[in-house]
């Protein structure tokens, strides 16, 4: 293991990782919900700017949610009125709703020093993200994500988790790049771009 993922045990102990690396530019964190995540970014990291993108709305595709958080049109209201209060007075935020892959055509190439999946679990989504944003990363950029888990699908939408899969396949293009997962209940995986 690269000596610079040591004692990172936690997804919370990722600002460290961010400090170890002089990465103070700017980062986004795509899949928001409330933005508790974005808060513990924000406090421990020197980023200069925190972007944050969440669609906070359901879309159904042959008869599958790609949203899988399974809430309802109020419910993802309310959870983007509560992000949006948590950082009223933050000014190196930047709130988007969007979907992902919607905004990432709007974003620069190798322009951020930190991208953070954590919005829609299946195999197809999260292929889709690492597709979009590994190239809107810069080089010497942390680029990382929740839940590397491939759990069974459970109700309300019975969504499958792919993200193990979708990490595993795209790392074969990318072979050379110092990968690392947090020992913790559920995962966060992350690599370097060299
Ligand atoms: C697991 S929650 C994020 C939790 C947050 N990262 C945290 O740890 O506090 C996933 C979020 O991703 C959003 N989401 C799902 N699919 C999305 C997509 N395709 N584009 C943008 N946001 C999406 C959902 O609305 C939901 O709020």
């Amino acid at each position: 293991m690269n000596a610079v993922f040591s004692g990172i045990e936690l997804r919370d102990d990722i600002p460290i990782l961010l400090n170890r690396l002089g990465l103070e530019g700017k980062g986004i964190e795509i899949g928001t919900q409330a933005g508790l995540y974005a808060q513990v970014l924000l406090g421990g990291s020197m980023l200069r700017k925190l972007c944050l993108v969440d669609c906070w709305d359901l879309v159904e595709e042959n008869d599958r949610f790609r949203n899988d958080s399974a809430y309802s049109h109020e419910k993802l209201r309310e959870l983007k009125r509560k992000a949006e209060e948590r950082f009223r007075c933050e000014p190196r935020v930047e709130i988007v709703q969007s979907f992902a892959h919607e905004f990432s055509a709007t974003v620069e190439s190798e322009s951020l020093d930190f991208v953070y999946l954590d919005a829609a679990h299946d195999e197809e989504s999260v292929a889709q993200d690492l597709q979009d944003w590994y190239p809107k990363l810069r080089k010497g950029g942390v680029f990382a994500g929740h839940d590397y888990l491939n759990n069974e699908p459970w109700a309300p939408t019975y969504v499958k988790f792919g993200v193990i899969e979708a990490v595993s396949k795209f790392r074969m293009r990318i072979p050379d790049h110092e990968f690392y997962t947090t020992p913790e209940m559920i995962p966060s995986w992350m690599l370097i771009k060299p």
